[in-house]
């Protein structure tokens, strides 16, 4: 019982008030200042060693839950997902109702197969250079290029203007250039998002909720070719796929996207060599920024340590046999990241910023490490290939034409072990113009 009162306070109760869905800023900030990812990850280190054969099950009078305490255990929930672990948790699907009751995410049965299936098709998802990516580079040259040009006098650089300049590339990619002043639509969403932190707790807006998702289905019908809703436009619309209902987690998920870019940027700003092996590789470039694997590495390294996906749910859909002990059925499963991505026992060095980790075959193929940014598997992220093509070309125009000095340099010491938290709507940047650029 100690164990498990210890877990909601120190692992559960922190992550959920930042805001699973929407990040709350003070939270963020607060969480931060006491360290209390920190705290999150000791405590989960501290159950792994009194607990070593998991997952373990905890003592909830409310509810059946079990958290995973040793990678073998992640990898064999998210190889075994959707059946017998769903990723449609009732959590989730409290939350996710609120804005896109027909997603993927929270769909079960053929369904799920079907709109998996959709997303795929829709994000590209084998590819790590999306077929449209030649419409897409060019938004993404112009809203940097914009971006750094409206800095030209206060070479100052924060959370709001860059979030600004990103929302734009986020709805110039989903819908079209048509869409891309269309800021009430991401008000809209936010305000979903907002009660969305709160799953079925918070009462369902419904009017909002359905005045979004018009807007959404409307915006896919006026979708410009070489957008990523153009490519639904002319599929059937059958309930089963639900295509317009597929867009809402797209540009839902371009936000924290948004947030890893710019923990990248406080990284490269202060890890001096990493950011010439950036530049190197960019003088080298032969692709346009298509495919740019150290700063790929460089985006999946600011994800592993301050994940944006802190909890990745699952729910049993029956009993499930370990080998010491039966899984009950309707039992939530819950890998928390960051305890995984910063376990110093299984990866020496898990506290520095190590892009190297990710060349090559990476960490996916190790059964020690569970390095899970964007989770794996079957439900493993759809978006990633295209999120890392795209958070990387914005990188490469942001560090090829300017230098960037972290404003609070010490949050960032490339020496000490990096903090557990990184609340991005603190940090700011002075530019200085590179020469001849
Ligand atoms: C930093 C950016 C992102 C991260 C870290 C991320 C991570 C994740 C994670 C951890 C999941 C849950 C998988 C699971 O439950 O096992 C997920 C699901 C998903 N993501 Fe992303 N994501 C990102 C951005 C995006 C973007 C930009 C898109 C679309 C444009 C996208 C599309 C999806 C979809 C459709 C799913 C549902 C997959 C399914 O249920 O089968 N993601 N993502």
């Amino acid at each position: 019982m100690r164990d498990t009162a210890a877990f909601i306070a120190e692992v559960f109760l922190p992550t959920v008030a930042k805001g699973p869905i929407k990040r709350r800023p003070r939270m963020e900030a607060a969480a931060e200042r006491f360290g209390l990812d920190a705290r999150a990850v000791a405590r989960m280190q501290k159950l792994s060693r009194t607990y070593p054969e998991g997952p373990l099950l905890l003592r909830l009078p409310f509810r059946k839950q079990a958290v995973a305490l040793h990678p073998s255990e992640v990898h064999l929930v998210l190889e075994n997902s959707p059946d017998p672990f769903s990723p449609a948790s009732s959590e989730k699907r409290g939350a996710l109702a609120h804005f896109e009751p027909r997603n993927v995410l929270i769909s079960t049965g053929g369904e799920r197969s079907a709109r998996r299936a959709l997303q795929e098709q829709a994000l590209d998802a084998h590819s790590p250079v999306h077929h449209l990516a030649r419409h897409f580079l060019p938004v993404i040259n112009e809203e940097a290029g914009h971006l750094i040009a409206g800095l030209a006098e206060e070479k100052q650089l924060d959370w709001e203007q860059f979030s600004g300049a990103w929302d734009r590339v986020v709805r110039r990619i989903v819908f079209g250039n048509n869409a891309a002043d269309d800021v009430d639509l991401t008000a809209k969403l936010t305000r979903l998002r907002k009660d969305a932190n709160w799953s079925s707790l918070k009462p369902m807006r419904s009017t909002t909720r359905a005045a979004f998702l018009s807007t959404v289905r409307q915006r896919m019908l006026a979708a410009e070719p070489g957008s990523l809703a153009h490519s639904l436009k002319a599929h059937d619309g059958s309930p089963k796929t639900a295509p317009a209902d597929q867009i809402p987690q797209w540009l839902f998920a371009f936000d924290p996207a948004g947030m890893a870019t710019f923990r990248t940027l406080a990284l490269l700003a202060s890890h001096g060599p990493q950011l010439q092996s950036v530049r190197l590789e960019l003088s080298r470039d032969a692709s346009e920024h298509h495919h740019l694997p150290y700063l790929r590495a460089c985006v999946l390294e600011s994800l592993r340590l301050w994940p944006t996906t802190p909890m990745i749910l699952r729910q049993t859909i029956r009993e499930v046999q370990w080998p010491h002990g039966m899984m009950p059925g309707n039992c939530g499963v819950l890998v928390f990241a960051p305890y995984f991505h910063r376990d110093v026992r299984a990866l020496p060095g898990a506290e520095l910023f190590q892009p190297e980790l990710w060349i090559g075959q990476g960490p996916d193929h190790s059964p020690d490490l569970a390095l899970v940014p964007f989770s794996e598997g079957p439900v493993r992220c759809p978006g990633r290939q295209l999120v890392l093509m795209l958070t990387s070309a914005f990188l490469a125009q942001l560090v090829e034409r300017t230098d960037f000095l972290l404003n609070e340099p010490k949050r960032l010491e490339p020496t000490e072990p990096l903090p557990a938290n990184l609340n991005p709507f603190s940090l700011s940047f002075t530019l200085h113009p590179r020469e001849g650029r």
